[in-house]
């Protein structure tokens, strides 16, 4: 007798880093023979990849765990697993709060998943642990995207921004060798790839670990020489590593993208430095002018919290006017969250619902004007789109993105997801251009084995 297909279905919340651990986690399923289920009602096995970063995620979690409840009681064979930084961070709790979860583990052991699955067979099995076993990317992958992959460079954050519970949940900083990142792009090249986004924490701090100094610009000039990937992308610099070096390399390498997500959090001096940034106005505006000077036509998003502890109308005044110097193609718009072992979580002088919620409108609506005229401005020339496939709201077009990360819509010419199109700019509007088909401008780069130097290392470290 043949077992039933073993089915897994999983859920991602939060950042970039978790997409890239989902594909990790679902890759090594795939290689125990799980099989992708439609929904959670199909699968033998649920899986959750936790985001703490604000209480919103935390809610959201229970919430669904709530859900899975019913479907337990109906099955009770059925595995529930709960992955990522919410398992991290509340360790015991999520058994306290759902005692019908079968597999707990943290950030650092995603390895240990197939061995924690098989052990909840007989027992709920529960492991966090403090320091991470093996770089989650030497691990099995499922690409979500066959033209698009998530490249890990580090993992873990060693800054102290005072707000933000990553390094709680994802432990000091550790960079990948550049040898091992680069295989893995040949590698991703090779299977079709054309646009790779480098994922780290600051990525501008990559390999400060491993030689004593930053080399994120070297690791770009490396990547790029690599045929085939037309797109590098990353996310994120901190503003106050973010150097001349990689302004450099980014205007210099032909696939690096044109856009950079540069997080102000704050315009106000004082507010940064209860933030614990690192930076002020001056000198984060000055990175700004500097990358405008580099890299003509670059985009440049952000994100900034408002209504951290003691922030004043003046201060958030400062952010404001920051933001009209700085012109942002967008910006991604947070309220302050107090987050369990922050230090600004002990902080005086929190800011009322009403208070954040009126700034945040004030924020956002300045936002909005700014990201239309900079995306008005783009009417009538040309761009070059990958193509992301149908779009949502009409199956007669197609959704694209632009080298500036800004989506595209355009009538639909049948072009398969992954492929280039040149697309003439029809439309401007706060969140997507508009556009019309103009060109088949480059079919992806054919493909050629490596030659570069690769600086062997052991599959973790
Ligand atoms: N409250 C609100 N926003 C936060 N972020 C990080 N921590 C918090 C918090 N406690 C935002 C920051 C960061 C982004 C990923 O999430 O703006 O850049
Ligand atoms: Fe959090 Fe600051 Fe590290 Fe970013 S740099 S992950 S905001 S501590």
């Amino acid at each position: 007798m043949t077992e039933a297909q073993r089915t897994y279905f999983l859920r991602t919340f939060g950042c970039q880093m978790n997409e890239h651990d989902s594909e990790r986690m679902a890759g090594m399923l795939e290689a125990e023979g799980y099989v992708a289920a439609t929904g959670p009602e199909d699968a033998s096995v649920v899986l959750f990849n936790t985001c703490c970063i604000r209480e919103n995620a935390d809610q959201r979690l229970y919430g669904n765990l709530g859900h899975m409840k019913a479907l337990k009681d109906k099955r009770p064979e059925l595995r529930i697993v709960v992955g990522g930084c919410l398992a991290q961070k509340d360790k015991q709790a999520i058994q306290e709060r759902a005692p019908y979860v079968d597999v707990v583990l943290g950030t650092h052991n995603l390895a240990s998943l197939p061995r924690l699955l098989r052990a909840s067979e007989t027992e709920p099995a529960f492991e966090i642990l403090e320091q991470t076993e093996v770089f989650p990317s030497a691990l099995p992958a499922r690409r979500f995207s066959p033209w698009h992959a998530w490249v890990s460079i580090s993992i873990g954050c060693n800054n102290a921004c005072t707000f933000c519970i990553v390094p709680a949940v994802r432990g000091p900083e550790i960079s990948r060798r550049s040898g091992e990142i680069a295989d893995e792009v040949v590698r991703l090249a090779a299977d079709g790839v054309v646009e790779i986004t480098l994922l780290g924490q600051n990525v501008n701090s990559y390999g400060r670990d491993l030689d004593g100094t930053p080399m994120f610009s070297k690791l770009l000039r490396v990547l790029d020489e690599i045929e085939g990937v037309e797109r590098i992308r990353f996310t994120s610099p901190h503003p106050k590593d973010f150097r001349a070096d990689t302004v450099a390399a980014m205007a210099e390498c032909r696939s690096v993208c044109e856009h950079i997500h540069l997080p102000l959090q704050s315009g106000s001096d004082t507010c940064l430095k209860r933030m614990k940034r690192a930076y002020t106005r001056r000198k984060y505006l000055d990175k700004v002018t500097m990358i405008r000077k580099a890299i003509p036509d670059v985009a440049i998003t952000t994100d900034i919290i408002v209504g951290f502890p003691g922030e004043t109308e003046e201060e958030f005044q400062d952010t404001l006017s920051l933001v009209e110097e700085a012109r942002y193609d967008a910006a991604y718009t947070f309220q302050y969250s107090p987050r369990p072992m922050t230090a600004a979580a002990d902080l005086p002088d929190k800011i009322s619902k009403e208070v954040v919620q009126e700034r945040f409108e004030r924020l956002i609506s300045l936002q909005e004007e700014i990201s239309l005229e900079r995306n008005v401005r783009m009417v009538g020339g040309t761009q070059e789109v990958i193509v992301e496939g149908v779009s949502k709201k009409n199956p007669g077009r197609l959704s694209g993105r632009t080298r500036t990360n800004k989506v595209v819509h355009f009538d639909s010419d049948g072009a398969p997801e992954g492929s280039f199109r040149t697309v003439r700019i029809t439309g401007g509007h706060p969140h997507h251009l508009k556009g019309e088909v103009v060109g088949t401008s480059r079919e992806p780069a054919p493909r050629r084995t490596l030659k570069l130097p690769l600086i062997s290392s052991p599959a973790s470290r």
